[in-house]
């Protein structure tokens, strides 16, 4: 996070920009985190993707701004940033406290609250970039109040609470609608079932930023399943 307020016009850190594959800590080893976070980063991922969950807005319950705080100096060091995925009821009680533990971007689901706008207002005046996630059964038309007051819109392509559940295959077409609905300068996110399959559909589809949990950490070699992820995303 950055001490200074954010508005539309401060500049997004270059771990946001271009394709980016998030790996996602849900489905890394917590016995040896750090590690599996040093793994994933030296095989050149930017952007850590930290899962909360609350055990109301969806089944599990996950982790919190204490684990967020024992990682965020480690991915700061290294160029990255953690973007925190909040899958919680009443979300803004708890911004300050993750945005303090070193969050760089906050996403909370437009399903959570009535009050998306004044959340990311929030967010951003904690010095983090705005985020705003919708469920599979949400329209795209539900965030198009938040023109300019959100940094980044995050499309689910599975049901949020769980990690390697089967990607929803009509979500490029969504993630289609949301590019332009949402026009180039903001970040569409995908999360779930990303993997050397999909990837490249998302990326086609205006999707720029995908998290990946089970098809890294799942994998005998995260680093090389981060490789081909991002190789299938690019094209390279
Ligand atoms: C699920 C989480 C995801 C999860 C994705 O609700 O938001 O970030 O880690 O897992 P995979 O990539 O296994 O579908
Ligand atoms: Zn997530």
């Amino acid at each position: 996070m950055s001490d200074q307020p954010r508005n539309a016009e401060t500049p997004v850190p270059d771990a946001f920009q271009g394709i980016r594959i998030a790996p996602s800590i849900l489905s890394a080893d917590f016995g040896r985190l750090g590690a599996q976070v040093a793994e994933v980063m030296d095989a050149g991922a930017r952007v850590i993707h930290f899962d909360v969950m609350d055990g109301q807005f969806v089944p599990p319950i996950t982790i919190g701004p204490l684990v967020l705080a024992g990682i965020a100096d480690q991915v700061h060091e290294a160029g990255g940033v953690v973007d925190v995925h909040l899958m919680i009821e009443n979300p803004d009680r708890q911004f300050e406290d993750f945005a303090k533990a070193g969050a760089d971007s906050i996403i909370f689901h437009e399903e959570a609250t009535p009050h998306a706008h004044r959340c990311c207002h929030a967010i951003r005046e904690l010095g983090c970039l705005a985020g705003v996630a919708i469920n599979p059964g949400t329209p795209v038309e539900a965030v198009s109040g938040l023109e300019g007051m959100v940094d980044e819109i995050l499309v689910m392509t599975v049901n949020p609470g769980w990690g390697g559940q089967p990607f929803i295959e009509t979500s490029p077409d969504k993630v289609r609608r949301m590019r332009s609905l949402a026009g180039e300068d903001v970040l569409i996110e995908v999360d779930g079932g990303i993997g050397t399959r999909t990837a490249g559909t998302m990326a086609e589809s205006g999707a720029t930023l995908m998290v990946a949990g089970s098809a890294i950490f799942g994998s005998a070699d995260p680093a090389r399943a981060y490789e081909e992820i991002h190789a299938a995303a690019t094209g390279s």
